[in-house]
Parts: structure tokens; sequence; C-alpha cells
């Protein structure tokens, strides 16, 4: 018997996953991060406290184990931050990191600054958390891994090899570019004292951890649209931000990864760049911006938002294998109406049969979209008192809204969200290891 569970991203992230690791990390004993780093934003609220993690996985303020493995790339100054206020909180730190997970140094931000200027219309939008350069030394070969980190013997001639070529690299975009690589050593070298405690060989542990009849969540960074292989390239991120990424971020073999929960807001947002095709730039858009409260957690750039594309939603669930899927922030579209979803793309007059993939096509595609009526505006107190009463106390336009989700996806609805607090939960069909 595997317990496993995922939950993924099925749009370009921010879908509200973290709310919902927190909800079944109390049914877990692990939860595993496995691809990205501290471009992510996991906000959390249990208890009338807000968490917001970009590196900790999501089960911390419940105390539960967190692994951040080997698919991530860590900025220790970032999880050491992270450590620090969850201490502040007088939370127990249960965390384990990965010894092969990649590190990220300075340099690698600055290049990410950098190469996208140099990108000009094929520039992503990054986070300039230096992720693109860390998974880009990752894979050369000549990255820094965790284990180099908590070795000063190892630390420094790797370092110095990866800060000569980087150097010259950077130099190539602005030549008065300097730093001292004794100052960034000797920070380095202090992060990797104080991270050692954590670290360990995450294969082997969780992989012990799933003989001995623990339960492990894994927790998708991104979302699925942002994916490097399946998703919209160029304009996404560096890691498999989706269910593929599990067993290469883990090494937890594929054919151990039992439930895979889909994350579907109740609408689209993109932060980046690249062609939105459900955009909305009217009315409707700020509302949903400022009732969806989309502002990056990363880097508080306003999101881009739309009407909700199930057309490349379904896409995902192809790539995912999703077994039920969540629906969030169904409270944020309130007061519009009517709302839209688009259910397919059209080509020069021609429906497609599927997600076309390449941007170049994208740009080009039309959304065909289903009209709905949607439903009115409700105080907080409102929507909780719903949430307490179930299902059948959701407005009729919702419910209808739901089931069309259900019925255009062909997939289970297990919950919806019309709230970010725990208890504005609505449970369908409750999800088990
Ligand atoms: P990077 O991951 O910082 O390299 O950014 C690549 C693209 O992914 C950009 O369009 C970012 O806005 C987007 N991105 C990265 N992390 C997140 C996230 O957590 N949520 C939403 N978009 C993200």
């Amino acid at each position: 018997m595997n317990n496993t569970i995922a939950v993924i991203g099925l749009s370009w992230g921010d879908e509200g996953k973290g709310k919902f690791v927190d909800y079944l990390a109390q049914k877990a004993d692990i939860v595993v991060r496995y691809n990205g780093g501290n471009n992510a934003g996991h906000t959390i609220v249990a208890n009338g406290v807000k968490y917001k993690f970009k590196l900790m996985p999501s089960g911390a303020p419940l105390e539960k184990e967190g692994v951040i493995a080997n698919g991530c790339v860590v900025d220790p100054k970032v999880l050491l931050e992270e450590i620090e206020n969850l201490k502040k909180l007088n939370k127990n730190i249960y965390l384990k990191l990965s010894s092969t997970a990649h590190v990220i140094f300075p340099f690698h931000r600055i290049l990410d600054g950098l190469e996208e200027e140099s990108k000009g219309n094929y520039a992503a939008g990054t986070t300039k958390r230096g992720i693109g350069p860390t998974y880009s030394d990752k894979a050369a070969r000549w990255g820094l891994r965790v284990f180099d980190l908590i070795n000063p013997e190892i630390l420094k001639p790797k370092l110095e090899k990866l800060f000569k070529i980087k150097k010259e690299l950077i130099n190539i975009y602005d030549p008065s570019w300097s730093v001292n690589l004794d100052t960034i050593y000797e920070e380095y070298k202090n992060y990797g004292e104080q991270l050692k405690p954590y670290v360990i060989d995450s294969a082997y542990y969780l992989n012990k951890a799933l003989d001995a009849g623990k339960n492990i969540l894994f927790e998708a960074a991104q979302g699925s649209l942002l994916g490097i292989d399946h998703g919209y390239y160029p304009y996404g991120t560096s890691s498999n931000a989706n269910a593929l990424g599990i067993s290469a971020g883990t090494g937890i073999p594929p054919k151990k990864i039992n439930k895979i929960i889909g994350i579907v807001k109740a609408y689209t947002s993109r932060v980046g760049e690249g062609k939105f095709p459900t955009e909305l730039f009217n009315d409707n858009a700020d509302k949903i911006r400022e009732q969806g409260h989309e502002y990056g957690t990363v880097t508080g750039r306003p999101r881009r938002v739309g009407w909700l594309d199930l057309f490349n939603i379904k896409y995902g669930i192809m790539i995912n294998g999703v077994d039920k899927v969540i629906i969030t922030l169904l409270d944020a579209l309130e007061g519009i109406n009517p709302i839209k979803i688009c259910t397919t793309y059209e080509l020069n007059g021609k429906k497609l049969e599927s997600w076309p993939i390449q941007s170049e096509i994208i740009e080009n595609c039309v959304p065909i979209y289903k009209t709905f009526e949607g439903w009115e505006a409700k105080s907080r107190d409102e929507w909780l008192n719903i949430a307490k009463k179930g299902y059948d106390a959701l407005p009729e336009p919702m419910r209808i809204y739901i089931q069309s989700i259900k019925e255009l996806l062909n997939t289970d609805i297990a919950m919806v969200s019309i709230g970010p607090d725990r208890r504005e939960t609505i449970v369908l069909e409750d999800i088990n290891f």
C-alpha cells in the first residue's frame, strides 16, 4: 500500500493549492516540495493566522514533517528566514532538506534579470529569484548542491570554478559587475553550517517512510501550464510544475504515486508574460483581481486575470492523470454577471481538438465561450454560514457553474472553496490516503 497524494495546480499557478495542502496535511505524516524554489508563494490561513511560504512545505503550520526534495532549488537565506519566522510563532520545525537539491547563489539572481532583459519578447517575466539560471547549471552539471554547501572543503573549489564562469558571463552583459568571491563563500559557508542539521538523502528517507506505512503528501509549486516540458514554453518556469515532476524530484517511483488532485481556480490568473487567451482588461478584470486578492505573494505584482479556460485545463488533466478536482475562489466571482468559461479554441475558423501547446499557435487562437449566470456578492460571514450549511446552500447559479465544470472536464469534484479560511471549504467527497 502506497499512501501518497499529490496536489497540483492545473493552470498558471496561484490556484489556491496551499489551502488544500494544509487541509490534506492534517491526515499526512510528511509534506513534500519537489519542484521550484522561492519563486513559489504558498498562502495558508490557519486559525486566523496567515502564513506565506516560499520554500517551506505547507504542512509547517500543523508542525508536520516537511521535506524539500531534490527537485527543488534552494536559496539558503530565504529558507533560514522562513525557519526563523516559524520559530518566532513558537512552531516546532520538522524540516528535512535534500542533499541533492541545487543551491541558488547571488549570481544566479543577477543572471536571471540580465537574461530576461536580453530575451525581449521571449522573456517569461520571471520572479528574478535565480530559478532559471540555477536549473540551467544543474542541467549543465556544474551547479552546486546542498551537500556541497554543508561541506566547506567541497564548497570552496566548486564555488571558485562556478563563480569564475558566471562572472565572465555577467560581464558580457554588464562589464562593471564585480563582487567579492570570499564574501559569497563566507556567507554561504555560514548558511551551510546552519542548514546542516536538516540535510538528508531524501529519496532514501521518503522511500523508507512509505515502506513504513507513512502518509506522504506531494505539494507542487506553480502550475501545470508553467511546466518546463509540458507547459507553455518559453513563458513558464524551469521545473516540472506538475505530477510528472514528482518521481524525478523525489526519487519515489512513478508506480507509487496514488492520487493526483488537480486544483482549478474558478477563473484564470497569470503573472508574467505570454499570451493569455481568456484574459480580461475591463471592469470585470479589476473586480476579480480585487475580490480574489490577485497580487503576487513573491513579487507583489498585480496578476493578469481572465475567464476560466477549461481547454488548457483539460490538457493538464490528461498529462497529470488527475483523479479528482478541487475548485477554489468561487467567492471571488461574486457580483459579476454574466460569467464565462472557455471550452475550446478556434484557429482559422476551425475548432481545435486539443490545447495546442505551441505559443506561436496559441497566439492566433480565439477562445470559444459558454456563458453562465453569475451570483450575488455576500459578506464574509454570509459565505462562512453557507459553507457551514453545505453544498445545497450555495447560490443556484454557482451550483450550475460547478456542475458544468464537472461535466466539461468529465471528472469528479471533491471539494469547492468559497473563502480563504479552512472552514470555507465544502467537501463533496472526502480525499483520504
Ligand atoms: P521563474 O520561475 O521565476 O523563472 O518565472 C518563470 C515564469 O513563471 C514567470 O512567468 C513567473 O511569473 C511564473 N511563476 C513562477 N513562479 C510562480 C508562482 O508561484 N505562481 C505563478 N507564477 C509563477
